[in-house]
This record gives structure tokens, C-alpha cells and sequence, in this order.
């Protein structure tokens, strides 16, 4: 399989910059993700790996070795796309072996048909062999387009939001089945989305890119629990990242609505009166009639196992998760804190977290 290095990667297309000094590295056997908004890079980035496209500046390696002169072929990537690009007036069978037919592989028919019976077992395909592909539903297309790329044994797969168009039943069953599929293969996986529930739960790491520059790579833990500005703390988490603004005083956070709320240690060097932002997760808010903070019920929403309580502190909604048996009715006063450990302070100028500026 493969590792697969990023240096300094720009890309320009005419006065558009799409990529700015890209810094990537993605070890062998890892499952990458590339988190970001429609028109962040994504697609870009996959097509320079494929070898589609030249970086205006940086390099690419492939297992160490420079690629600037290797053509798409002899990169020997799969992309899948969004789209599935089947022929359709051929069956699931044909499909599959196209990619092994071509006269640069010479693969012999024996093998062929072999892995295509691998193949088709290992995303339960076997059924749909000789089905014509235009006979098929959306998450059968897409297995077979993804069985089109492992047929052949790729050094590393790029996915460019192979689940996107699926509907949100069928994307959950083979966002898990496409996590299986990379564990077992042992394979290197690039897989870019926008879709924030996807890049946590399939990705070792996330890398998170905001209008062509990597803005955090880490662990879904990290990139959840210590982001590095504001843009990731709102680009993760559902509802996301609660930002209130306000200073220090006397080692207390005070919102700007009025209210001071205890701080923990390890949140980096802030001084009293510094204007800050605090960042605070929904879990991590409680409610409890002795506590310090003061706010009306807006809206409840169940979810089962949770309620998520929209409070209004002042003009300023904050997102709390809790328990299900909580009693609540909407314009009710409640008091509420946060856990001092799990606040992260921002800069409220910059968005930068003070953890990560030191
Ligand atoms: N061939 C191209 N010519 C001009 N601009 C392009 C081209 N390809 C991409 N771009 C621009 O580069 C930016 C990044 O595009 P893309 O990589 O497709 O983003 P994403 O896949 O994250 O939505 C966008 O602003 C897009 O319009
Ligand atoms: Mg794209």
C-alpha cells in the first residue's frame, strides 16, 4: 500500500488560488479525511494525487518517491466519485472486469474472474453479477463504482464524496461498510466531504480545510475537543461548539450576558480583561438549581437517549444536551454552569485558541 506526503502544495487557476501551501501527510494503511465546504479544495487536492492535475508549487510523494513526472496511470490510484461514472448497457460483471481488461495490466482471464467474485463478495454484490447496471438503485451503483476501483489493487484510494448523493439510510450502512472494507483491505484511504458526521466517524485523522488551506489535522477527538480556532469549533459537532463571548475576571469567565462562570486550568495564558471567546460543547453544559449561571428554556428538542435545550441567556442562545427524564417546559428559568475542565478560550480578535497559540 501507501504513504503518501503533501509539500508545500499550491495551486492556482488563473488569479484563483485553490490551494494554499498544503502540508499533508497520510501514513500507510491510514484512513484520512478531508473535511471542508463546497469550493474548499477538496476535489483539487484528489485530482493533483491522481496525477489530473500539476501543482502551481510543492511536491508529492508516493512512498518517498517524487511523483511530478509520473502520469495518472503509473500513480496507480482509484478515484471514486460522487457521481458513478458505470456503463450502463452492461452488466455488474462486465463492469467490474473493465478495469482489469485493459492491455497495460494483462491480467489473465482466470485471475480476472477471480477477483471479480472477491470483489463482488466483499461489498454483497454477488447477486447483482449479471444485472445490467442501469437496472440498479443509487447504493448499488455506488458499491459496484467502489468495486470498480478495489478490482484492481490501487496503491491508494481517493474518494470525492462517494456517499453524497446517497439517501441519509443508505450513507450511514456503507459509511460503515467503507470503514470495514479499509480496515480489512489494510488500504490508504483519501476521503474528502463536507459532511462533518462522516469525516468523525470514519476518519483515523481529519484534516480540515477552509478556502484552500489546512486549518488543523488531528484525531476526531482532537479536532473535536481542542480546536484550534473558531472556524473548527463550528465546523464540528451537532449542534456545534457553543462561542460566548467575554472576559476574564478574578480567573472567572464573564459573559458578556451578564453571567461569571468558573474556569479550570490548562487553557493557556489569558489575563483579566482580555476579550475572549468561550468555547464549550453541549455535553459539556449543565443544568442545576444552585448554579451560577441564569437563562430561559427557548426550545427543547428530543432525541431519545437526550434532549438538546436551546437556552437564551440575554439576546445569546446557548445549546445544552441532557438527560432525557429532564422536566422542561419552554420560558421556564433555569440555572446552568459548564464543566471548567472542557472551555476553550479563544481569542476573540483572532478565533485562535490559546491552547494552540501558547
Ligand atoms: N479547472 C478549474 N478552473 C478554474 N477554477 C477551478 C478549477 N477547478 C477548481 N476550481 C476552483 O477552485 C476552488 C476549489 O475547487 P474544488 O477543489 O472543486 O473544491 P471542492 O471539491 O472542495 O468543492 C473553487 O473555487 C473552484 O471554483
Ligand atoms: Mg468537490
Amino acid at each position: 500500500m501507501a504513504h503518501i506526503e503533501l509539500k508545500g502544495i499550491t495551486k492556482t487557476f488563473g488569479s484563483h488560488t485553490a490551494l494554499k501551501n498544503l502540508n499533508i501527510d497520510i501514513a500507510d494503511g491510514e484512513f484520512f479525511v478531508l473535511l471542508g465546504q463546497t469550493g474548499a479544495g477538496k476535489t483539487t487536492t484528489l485530482r493533483l494525487i491522481a496525477g489530473l492535475e500539476k501543482p502551481t508549487a510543492g511536491q508529492i510523494f508516493i512512498d518517498g518517491q517524487d511523483v511530478a513526472d509520473w502520469g495518472a496511470a503509473e500513480r496507480d490510484v482509484a478515484l471514486v466519485l460522487q457521481q458513478y461514472s458505470l456503463y450502463p448497457r452492461y452488466t455488474v460483471r462486465e463492469n467490474l472486469e473493465f478495469p482489469l481488461k485493459s492491455r497495460i495490466r494483462r491480467v489473465e482471464p482466470g485471475e480476472i474472474k477471480e477477483r471479480v467474485d472477491r470483489v463482488a463478495k466483499t461489498l454483497r454484490i454477488e447477486h447483482l453479477l449479471d444485472r445490467k447496471t442501469d437496472r440498479l438503485s443509487g447504493g448499488e451503483m455506488q458499491r459496484v463504482s467502489i468495486g470498480r476501483a478495489i478490482v484492481r489493487k490501487p496503491r491508494v484510494f481517493l474518494m470525492d464524496e462517494p456517499l453524497s448523493a446517497l439517501d441519509a439510510k443508505l450513507r450511514e450502512a456503507l459509511r460503515t461498510e467503507l470503514k470495514n472494507l479499509q480496515m480489512n483491505l489494510g488500504a490508504t484511504f483519501l476521503f474528502v466531504t463536507h459532511d462533518q458526521i462522516e469525516a468523525m466517524s470514519m476518519g483515523d485523522k481529519i484534516g480540515v480545510l477552509n478556502n484552500g488551506q489546512l486549518v488543523q489535522t488531528g484525531t476526531p477527538q482532537e479536532i473535536y475537543g481542542n480546536p484550534v480556532n473558531t472556524f473548527v469549533a463550528r465546523a464540528v459537532g451537532s449542534p456545534p461548539m457553543n462561542l460566548i463571548a467575554g472576559t476574564l475576571a478574578g480567573g472567572e469567565a464573564v459573559a458578556s450576558e451578564g453571567y461569571r462562570l468558573p474556569l479550570g486550568n490548562g487553557h493557556g495564558i489569558a489575563t483579566d480583561g482580555r476579550p475572549l471567546t468561550f468555547g464549550i460543547r453541549p455535553e459539556d453544559i449543565f443544568l442545576d438549581s444552585g448554579a451560577p449561571g441564569e437563562a430561559r428554556v427557548h426550545d427543547v428538542e428530543n432525541h431519545g437517549v437526550e434532549k438538546i435545550v436551546t437556552l437564551r441567556t440575554g439576546e445569546k442562545f446557548i445549546h445544552a444536551t441532557v438527560p432525557t427524564q429532564t422536566a422542561l417546559r419552554i420560558e421556564d428559568t433555569v440555572r446552568f454552569s459548564w464543566n471548567p475542565e472542557k472551555v476553550v478560550l479563544f481569542d476573540a480578535g483572532s478565533g485562535v485558541s490559546l491552547r494552540h497559540a501558547g
